[in-house]
């Protein structure tokens, strides 16, 4: 079975209603980084952060997976499917894809602050501040702040230096390590890059650039490689 893998970014979300980051009227325009998504932030102002990703989280699960999400579901009637996200919503799951390997974190976990193997699904949209992992110490959302190491990147690597064919979804390529990732993938397997201000990525030649958004340029794309 040809396997494929999906790096997919902010972009993809964004007509399910999730904000971007670094888009015009992103988050990151809104907020700084350096107050809500740091571990310095965390230790300095919790309540901040915390209410911060609150509301992530209430958007998330107020959101429904888009026609993008759900075309990549599709794909596994034919393909071996690994999608890497970025992102720390839920969507590609309750599309219905299921291999997906989140590089910055799951905005509907928490974990202890102390033991980081202690991770919970958190029921609803709410993290409280007084909340205690089992062992008594407080809990953090289950998120890769600026400044903390990528989780998998090993198994992502060996994820795309094996794959057939990528496809990059929604993602401005401008936060490393995960950007790079990219970068492994075979010279020979083709390449897509759906995003409307998808752009030449430098040493990857035939990056095929298709400059529309997720919910329309995915469904087509999915649509021929099944039909082929
Ligand atoms: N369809 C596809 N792409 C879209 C759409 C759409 N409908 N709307 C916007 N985009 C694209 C933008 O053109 C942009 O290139 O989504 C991309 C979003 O880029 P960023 O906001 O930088 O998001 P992302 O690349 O996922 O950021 C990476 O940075 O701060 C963080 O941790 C956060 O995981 C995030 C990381």
């Amino acid at each position: 079975m040809q396997r494929i893998v999906v790096f997919t970014g902010a972009g993809i979300s964004a007509e399910s209603g999730i904000r971007t980051f670094r888009d015009s009227g992103g988050l990151w325009e809104q907020y700084d980084i350096r107050e809500v998504a740091t571990p310095e932030a965390f230790e300095s102002n919790p309540e901040l952060v915390i209410s911060f990703y609150n509301s992530r989280r209430k958007q998330v699960l107020d959101a429904q997976p888009n026609e993008a999400h759900k075309a990549l579901a599709r794909l596994e009637d034919k393909f071996s499917v690994q999608v890497i996200t970025q992102n720390i919503d839920d969507l590609h799951e309750r599309a219905g894809s299921t291999h997906v390997m989140h590089l910055h974190g799951e905005i509907r976990k928490v974990r202890s602050t102390r033991f980081p193997e202690l991770v919970y699904l958190i029921n609803g949209w709410e993290q409280k501040k007084e909340d205690l992992c089992e062992k008594g110490f407080p809990l953090r959302p289950h998120i890769v702040w600026f400044g903390e190491m990528v989780p998998y990147m090993d198994l992502a690597i060996e994820h795309i230096s094996s794959a057939d064919l990528l496809m990059i979804i929604g993602t401005s390529l401008e936060v490393w390590p995960s950007a790079g990732l990219i970068h492994y993938a075979s010279d020979e397997i083709p390449k897509f890059y759906i995003d409307p201000k998808a752009h030449p990525v430098n040493k990857i030649p035939d990056l095929k650039l298709i400059s529309q958004p997720a919910g329309i340029a995915v469904p087509e794309l999915v649509d021929q490689l099944l039909q082929n």
